[in-house]
């Protein structure tokens, strides 16, 4: 791979230890996938931020590095909220560590914001066209295919190597040739809300890393097309989707060679084959819900009080700038929960069975949860939570 006079020096050691560590990593990255050069990154989102993922090695190697991160860099969920963990039956031991983990990020400069959606809360992190260095699975695929901006899914090292130096390797995702569709999916059914994650927990399942084009019969909304991706890139390991009229075009001359079509009834199947009635938690939020989201659950729980355990799990500055929603929902029983998220808490250990909305949750939770999981629509998770079933 070629690099600059300047980056070559870093690669020899001239910058110190840290950035030299830092760019053997992306070196090694390009190397391995092809790249002829490095590409600077407007933006970073780190993953291996819940000390539940990255232990006791994961805290010790952020602990060794020095120096700040070079462009705008923003955080995964942790393992808890960062203020509430309590609240959550999270241990003092692991809020401990957590808390040094979020501590050695701040130091090299990252900002705390611990979420899945950077992307709802700033403006300058990505936009069309832009090259990030982006990790959790669902910002990734809603960065490269709503935003329009170009990622591959980094692991943690190599989104902390990107932010330190600022730049990437060019290859995969960053270059035309790989945004080209795969397959055709075409949908001849109405779709709403929680059937863009039964819709991407089979095309995830079916495509696996392809790019799926979907030709769907209404127009998705932005909050639809989150949980479509997110699906999509758990079932599957899918980071860029179209959808025609929607979504920014694909590069010019290309024709997917694969066709799928499905209807009502694959969307229904997945509804029937998870039941969600029998959880004793019902959690939503997966990816971190937007405002709007919160509006809606906010409106089914009014006057009402749950029976069962209820998380609602958001970005802080969501939260933060709606109040009145949160309470209102609160008021109702459940619990508003920043910073984190149902898969990556340890505090989902507790339970048995966790209702929730989303595909990706749907995926994850009985693997990295430790619990089995339902699904439903929000209306469906909310009368559970409310005993109405
Ligand atoms: Fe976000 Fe956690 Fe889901 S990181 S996409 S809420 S699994």
């Amino acid at each position: 791979m070629y690099l600059s006079r300047e980056e070559e020096g870093i690669y020899q050691g001239e910058q110190g230890e840290t950035l030299h560590r830092m760019m053997e990593i992306l070196v090694a990255l390009g190397d391995i996938y092809g790249a002829e050069q490095l590409i600077p990154v407007k933006s970073v989102q780190i993953a291996g931020v819940s000390y539940k993922n990255i232990g006791e090695a994961g805290l010790e190697w952020i602990l060794d590095l020095q120096g700040r991160v070079a462009v705008p860099s923003v955080l995964n969920p942790a393992g808890m909220d960062l203020f509430r963990w309590r609240e959550m039956g999270i241990s003092e031991e692991f809020a401990s560590k957590q808390q040094e983990t979020i501590e050695a990020y701040r130091r090299l400069g990252v900002t705390i914001d611990c979420t899945c959606t950077p992307y709802q809360i700033y403006d300058h992190l990505a936009n069309r066209g832009d090259h990030l260095a982006w990790s959790e699975s669902s910002a990734v695929s809603y960065a490269n295919s709503v935003i329009g901006a170009r990622t591959n899914r980094e692991g943690g090292p190599s989104a902390l190597a990107a932010a330190l130096i600022g730049k990437t390797a060019l290859y995969g995702y960053h270059l035309d040739e790989n945004r080209r569709p795969t397959h055709l999916v075409e949908v001849d059914a109405d779709l709403r809300g929680s059937d863009f994650g039964a819709l991407g927990f089979l095309v995830g399942g079916i495509v696996k890393d392809g790019v799926p084009f979907f030709r769907l019969s209404g127009r998705p909304s932005n909050d639809e097309l989150r949980t479509l991706g997110a699906a999509m890139a758990a079932s599957g390991s899918v980071a860029l989707y179209y959808v025609e009229d929607v979504t920014p075009t694909p590069p010019s001359g290309t024709e997917p060679k694969e066709r799928l079509v499905l209807g009502r009834k694959d969307i229904d199947e997945v509804y029937e084959k998870y039941p969600g009635s029998d959880a004793d938690i019902v959690a939503l939020g997966c990816p971190h819900c937007s405002r709007l989201e919160l509006e809606r659950i906010a409106k089914l729980l009014l006057g009402q009080r749950v029976k069962k355990e209820l998380w609602i799990c958001t970005a802080r500055k969501i939260a933060e700038s709606c109040p009145d929603l949160v309470a209102k929902i609160e008021a109702a029983g459940a619990k508003v929960l920043c910073d984190t998220c149902m898969v990556v808490s340890p505090a989902t250990e507790g339970f048995h069975k966790m209702m929730v909305n989303s595909g990706k949750a749907l995926v994850y939770l009985p693997g990295l949860g430790g619990v089995s999981a339902g699904f439903g629509s929000t209306e469906q998770c909310i009368d559970v939570a409310l005993g109405r079933n």
